[in-house]
């Protein structure tokens, strides 16, 4: 499964990136509009700090606009910046219009805001490279948003769609376990739940007493060796 942020802040991408292990950004706008910085730019450098990894990636920029005209206008502008960027468009009627007509440009689209299989059925038949459920605001409803990865997966398998199923909105580190396990394709994940990730009591403790035990064998060594006597 890949894994990517989802982020629009740049010091958390290069933090990550230099891990090794990030394939990719997703943005959205509330994401962009937290940086306070021009889109474009931000995307650049995005782009930038990926292409410093020599691993395969992209980068997904949302559309902001309700018609496809504009969807598609926008889009064609933001797959300009970069081969990397995937064009991002909500799951709506005028937003599946705009997918079905990128990608007969060859131009990549991530269909967002995915909260049921019937969307993501639509998105993968208009020829969408990603689509992305939502599960924590599912979560956060009261249904099952991992239930939902595990059905489009099924769907997608049954009728061999290429679509790549990216789980967004995930809240915490079982969000990822599952998704792998149910199959997802992408994982796209918050920073501070990222971090977790790398994390377990046991490493932590485990390690520590490794590097106490070598010291206290280091020390006996040098002692040893100060009274020139066989250890
Ligand atoms: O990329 C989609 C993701 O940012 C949504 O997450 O936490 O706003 O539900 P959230």
């Amino acid at each position: 499964m890949k894994l990517y942020l989802d982020t629009g802040n740049i010091e958390e991408i290069r933090e990550v990136a230099a891990l090794g292990v990030l394939d990719g950004v997703t943005t959205n706008p509330t994401l962009i509009a937290r940086e306070g910085k021009d889109f474009t730019q931000v995307i650049r450098e995005i782009v930038g700090i990926l292409k410093a990894t020599g691993k395969e990636f992209t980068v997904s920029a949302e559309v902001t606009d309700l018609h496809a005209d504009k969807m598609v206008e926008q889009g064609r502008a933001l797959a300009a910046i970069d081969p990397h960027v995937v064009v991002k468009v909500p799951l709506i009627p005028e937003g599946i219009a705009a997918v079905h007509r990128l990608s007969r440009e060859g131009i990549r689209t991530n269909v967002t805001l995915c909260f049921s299989t019937n969307q993501a059925l639509l998105a993968a038949k208009a020829g969408a490279f990603i689509v992305s459920p939502f599960v924590g605001r599912l979560d956060d409803i009261g249904e099952q948003g991992l239930g939902l990865i595990r059905d489009i997966r099924r769907v997608f398998d049954n009728y061999h769609f290429t679509t790549q199923i990216l789980t967004a909105s995930i809240r915490h580190p079982l969000h990822v376990t599952e998704a792998a396990l149910a199959g997802s394709d992408i994982a796209t994940i918050p920073k501070q739940v990222f971090m977790k990730l790398f994390h377990h009591p046991l490493t932590e403790q485990g390690n520590e007493k490794f590097l106490r035990d070598w010291r206290a064998y280091e020390e006996q060594l040098r002692r040893g060796t100060q009274h020139g006597g066989a250890q």
